[in-house]
């Protein structure tokens, strides 16, 4: 894939959104520099393996799970978040495997998720006036003029927090957390009551005595103690981007390899900008999000400038319409992709089609919203004569209280409990298992 008119630069002759200007110009580019220098976070094997294993999932043999912070915080970059991150994922992807009977692809929002694109580009509070806060590579929530104005430093503290991150998860998968033979490893600290714990206890038990079976006729799995994760984020400050694109010995291709598996917002996948131009020459996987705007040409021909041999593996399109959207927006995307014969995994994000706020002003959303929109794009995918290849979530393994709904039955009123995202509002612990009990129960419903 090494297109004759594509350069790691040549999105710098495009419209680019969501731009960052830094006023100390040499202190931005001797950042950029030094983070050049630096090992890449990601290899292009894993990169590989990765597009090898979503070619399968368009196949029907792997079904993805995407989740994450929607920013993650350095902050966050603790031993205590990153695991219950891990584990939560974990969790819900055995959840998945149980009721789907697909092996299931994770990967993290997480380790370098640290720029957001902003539907303003400035906020005013009590007539003052300061850039919005555009995610920790890039600036500081606190409403004041210092934290507000674009520090190059953060481009090195980004890249720096990843690899801590990375690193720390590497080390938990090769030390056995994610091994079957002990899910006891998984427990998160806030056991909960509710009827849906008693359904994963009995799901656990019996993935349990399956080993055991197994394991009696064939003796010891190993195999049942090496899990692979990767990493994502949204691809949206190119400078950073390009740190760590590169070519590697022995292959021929481009790589970002600052994450396995970036993706394209959808404030930024104009077909003629920037974002789309640099993307189009790496060869990770990418995903792209798709919103109510896209048009069913428009989409098609993004599809051609982003997988224009039309490989499996290359291209997943992460749709995100809402609840009540989803029926009228999906199908003719669907149609269009399907008589084009284009390959596409198609991967559902419910959450950022039914961000709401309440009357105090909080982003919420709400698990029904959420659910919905999930179960609508199973049935249009099915009925189109395709599949549903994938979920993504904005989610937590703490207890916070940021979405509404789920068992529990979190109202407004909760929401002040533990409202902790700087951005958008998560999915909690409790919610994200019951949302993964609930979709791996459809899945087990269609095997049936
Ligand atoms: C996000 O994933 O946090 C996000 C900003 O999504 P979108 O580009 O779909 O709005
Ligand atoms: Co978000």
């Amino acid at each position: 894939m090494t297109l004759r008119d594509w350069t790691p630069y040549s999105w710098k002759s495009k419209p680019i959104k969501q731009w960052v200007d830094y006023p100390d110009q040499e202190a931005f580019e001797s950042a950029v520099s030094a983070v050049s220098h630096l090992p890449p976070l990601v290899t292009s094997g894993e990169v590989e393996r990765l597009r090898t294993e979503l070619a399968g999932a368009e196949d029907g043999h792997y079904f993805v799970l995407q989740g994450g912070d929607c920013s993650e915080t350095f902050d966050a970059c603790s031993p205590n978040t990153i695991t219950s991150k891990l584990k939560i994922l974990l969790l819900m992807s055995y959840i998945l495997i149980y009721g789907s009977h697909k092996r299931v692809i994770r990967i993290g929002r997480i380790a370098g998720q640290y720029a957001k694109p902003r539907s303003q580009a400035t906020e005013t509070r009590n007539g003052i006036t300061l850039p919005s806060y555009r995610g920790p590579l890039i600036n500081r929530p606190e409403f004041t003029p210092e934290a507000r104005t674009p520090d190059p430093e953060n481009l090195r503290k980004g890249y720096g927090h990843a690899a801590i991150t990375l690193n720390f998860i590497r080390s938990l998968i090769s030390g056995g957390l994610a091994d079957m033979h002990h899910p006891e490893y998984w427990e998160l600290g806030f056991v909960n009551l509710t009827e849906r714990s008693r359904e994963y206890r009995k799901i656990f038990q019996s993935i349990d005595s399956s080993i055991h079976f197994m394991e009696v006729i064939a003796g010891k799995m190993d195999q049942l103690a090496e899990t692979t994760f990767y990493c994502s984020h949204e691809g949206l400050h190119l400078p950073y981007e390009i740190t760590q694109t590169r070519q590697v010995p022995r292959r021929k291709h481009w790589y970002d390899l600052t994450t396995h598996f970036p993706w394209i917002g959808d404030r930024t996948r104009q077909i003629d900008g920037a974002h789309v131009e640099f993307f189009r020459g790496v060869a990770n996987p990418i995903g792209m999000k798709v919103g109510p705007t896209m048009q069913p040409e428009e989409l098609l021909d993004l599809t051609k400038v982003l997988n224009p041999r039309n490989e499996k593996g290359r291209l997943c399109l992460i749709h995100r319409f809402g609840a009540n959207n989803v029926a009228s927006k999906l199908p003719p995307l669907v149609e269009i992709i399907q008589r084009e014969k284009r390959n596409v995994l198609w991967v559902c994000d419910p959450m950022h089609g039914n961000t709401q706020t309440t009357t105090c002003g909080l982003k919420t959303r709400s698990f029904d919203d959420i659910l919905s929109e999930l179960l609508q794009s199973f049935s249009i995918l099915d009925r189109a004569g395709t599949h549903l290849g994938g979920i993504h979530f904005e989610l937590t393994g703490e207890n916070v209280t940021e979405c509404i709904g789920g068992a529990r039955g979190l109202t407004a009123d909760d929401l002040y409990r533990d409202y902790q995202t700087d951005v958008d509002p998560r999915l909690n612990y409790e919610q994200s298992m019951e949302m993964a009990l609930l979709i791996a129960e459809r899945q087990a419903s269609k095997r049936r």
